[in-house]
């Protein structure tokens, strides 16, 4: 009997074909049973540095490291068959220069198997995302709200409000021009992201922006309600996992202080009982 093909991964240039089309489902994932999951109904999944807030317990991302989204990039990439995998590339990798910034991100591809990398900033990344596109690496830029700058922007509020909109409209043009697939686009107002998706002839991704842009993005964690150290106001919760795991251990922690917990025996009968 023949045995169904492969299934191909999309690649960096599939996610820049979307332009204008269905728009592109994407969520971030940082384990293999996860990024399974995501990799069902997703066309991009993210190894994003918000992992050192998620499953790390850290207040920011700036102390994410190569080595830990080595781990977690290989880890998504063992659950990740159809979806364009894109690991991000973490704070002080990459702002130094190009070279820098290809040695890393050639690193990330390398030791993950990921098809792209992510890299946070507007005109002033313009340069470097050129320099690593001309080398055959996939870059989707992130812009607007950029939580590996949070100490020079003062916290994680809305970026492009007012005269301020010039600005981002800049970096979108500026990113799309040096050569990105896709530009991430986060915590923006809609108008703003509505008139960069017009303008860009690549697709935008969306994160607490506008249901306009080519695609959204959550972080999985946020959006199953897994997550509740923070929740920025723009995050729906699709379900509450973190409720109905606490209930689970809760009814663990009774049945087990109880002695009402299942006995080898009544699951493998003889099989378990000690001789
Ligand atoms: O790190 C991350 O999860 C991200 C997404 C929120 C876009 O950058």
């Amino acid at each position: 009997m023949s045995q169904p093909a492969p299934q191909k991964a999309l690649s960096a240039a599939d996610i820049r074909a979307r332009k204008g089309g269905v728009p592109l489902v994407c969520l971030t994932a940082y384990t293999t049973p996860v990024a399974q999951l995501a990799d069902a109904e997703c066309d991009l999944v993210l190894v994003g540095d918000s992992v050192g807030m998620v499953l790390h317990g850290l207040p920011s991302t700036l102390s994410v490291t190569m080595d830990m989204m080595i781990l977690h990039g290989q880890a998504v990439a063992r659950g990740t068959r159809r979806a364009l995998m894109v690991v991000d590339m973490p704070f002080a990798s990459y702002e130094e220069g190009p070279e820098q910034a290809f040695r890393n991100a050639a690193r990330l591809m390398a030791e993950t198997g990921a098809g792209a990398v992510k890299l946070e900033g507007g005109q002033h990344m313009a340069a470097t995302i050129r320099f690593l596109v001309e080398r055959g690496i996939p870059v989707t830029a992130h812009i607007g709200l950029t939580p590996q700058a949070i100490n020079a922007l003062g916290g994680y509020r809305v970026q492009g409000r007012g005269a301020d909109a010039d600005r981002i409209r800049e970096d979108a043009r500026a990113v799309a021009a040096a050569g990105a697939f896709s530009v991430v686009l986060e915590k923006v107002p809609a108008a703003l992201a509505d008139a960069i998706t017009d303008e860009l002839d690549i697709p935008t991704v969306g994160i607490g922006a506008s249901a306009g842009c080519d695609g959204q993005i959550l972080v999985i964690d946020d959006m199953l309600g897994l997550f509740d150290a923070f929740k920025p106001k723009f995050v729906k919760r699709y379900a509450t996992l973190a409720e109905g795991a606490s209930a689970a251990i809760r009814t663990y922690a009774e049945e087990v202080r109880a002695r009402a917990f299942p006995a080898p025996e009544h699951v493998f009968g003889d099989e378990g009982a000690t001789s």
